[in-house]
């Protein structure tokens, strides 16, 4: 099938979707249409196949902040999405949460602080802390604390529902530059809102597991649209607006054909690197990984 009718043909599903949702998952919010907001033109990617995956509208204390495409079965989410407002303040202080209305139908959607001892539904409908405990990965953020400005933008990032497994050479090595590179960026050049969507690629033959339930990431990827820019950007900039975009090891044994290995990177985060990109790249290594056509951004943030 061409690119062209590829993204047709799983729009055309996208389009389906919501119905079949509807009548299995009854009041389960089964779209992002209470939280369209943080996409760029309200408009979420389009081309992902949607079966198997939940829209989340990320709620806290009554309000939306971000939000995730939860993969059910990885108990894992493929995204989140968000727009960047830098932070002056700190990590906030809190406990994790999850999302009752992944284990229960009627349940309310706002997250809630995790608590024992857990209700098996909430157990087997997504990842909880315990998967996490002794697996030798850290809790990543795909939405990062510290690119939210409010205590309560903060704080709900905070939920497992936006996590992923994720080596702690990348965490706190070369994906941390590139959090702070993009806050940067923003802060440099971006003159309205930017609109980030950061997300995993899962191993492509054999998936990898912690604790036999949640699924690893071999990469993860990034990508921001900020369609009002300075207009006299400096030359150096200038390949970054109005998108740019990622893709960072999760795996040091990793091939190098989508992210080649500075093997003169000191030891703890030898093997961790980030590749900057176009957004046109990573859409076609994402397409080529995840066998979806993605297109990330209405009109390419046109
Ligand atoms: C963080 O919160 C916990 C529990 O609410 C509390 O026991 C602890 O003292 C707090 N830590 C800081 C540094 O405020
Ligand atoms: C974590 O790493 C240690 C040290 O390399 C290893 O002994 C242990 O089996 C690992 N645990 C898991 C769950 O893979
Ligand atoms: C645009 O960027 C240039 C170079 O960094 C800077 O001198 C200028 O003040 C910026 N203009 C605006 C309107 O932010």
């Amino acid at each position: 099938m061409s690119q062209r009718k590829m993204l047709q043909f799983s729009m055309g599903a996208l389009f389906l979707l919501p119905w079949f949702g509807g009548l299995v998952l009854g009041e389960i919010s089964n779209d992002f249409s209470q939280c369209l907001d943080v996409f760029y033109n309200k408009t979420p990617p389009m081309g992902i196949n949607a079966a198997g995956y939940q829209p989340i509208c990320q709620r806290f204390k009554n309000q939306y902040h971000f939000a995730s495409l939860y993969h059910r079965q990885h108990r894992a989410p493929l995204y989140s999405a968000y727009i960047l407002s830098p932070a002056d303040g700190k990590r906030p202080n809190t406990t994790w949460m999850y999302e009752p209305q992944l284990a229960f139908s009627r349940a309310s959607s706002e997250m809630k602080h995790l608590h024992i001892p857990m209700d098996q539904n909430v157990i087997e409908s997504q990842a909880v802390l315990q998967d996490y405990k002794n697996s030798n990965y850290t809790k990543g953020h795909l939405n990062p604390s510290m690119h939210q400005k409010t205590k309560e933008d903060r704080e709900a990032t905070f939920t497992l529902t936006n996590i992923v497994p994720q080596r702690a050479g990348s965490n706190s090595g070369p994906w941390n530059g590139l959090e702070n590179e993009v806050l940067k960026k923003y802060k440099a050049f971006c003159n309205g809102l930017m609109y980030v969507i950061t997300g995993a690629i899962p191993y492509e033959s054999e998936p990898r597991w912690i604790n036999n339930r949640v699924s690893v990431p071999e990469y993860m990827w990034s990508a921001y649209c900020c369609p009002s820019y300075n207009t006299s950007l400096p030359k150096y900039a200038k390949p970054f607006f109005p998108t740019y975009a990622a893709v960072g090891r999760n795996d040091r044994n990793s091939g190098e054909e989508i992210v080649p290995v500075n093997v003169k990177a000191r030891a703890s985060v030898r093997g961790y690197d980030v590749r900057r990109m176009s957004l046109e790249t990573l859409e076609d290594i994402l397409a080529q990984r995840l066998a979806m056509p993605i297109s990330l951004f209405h009109g390419q943030c046109q």
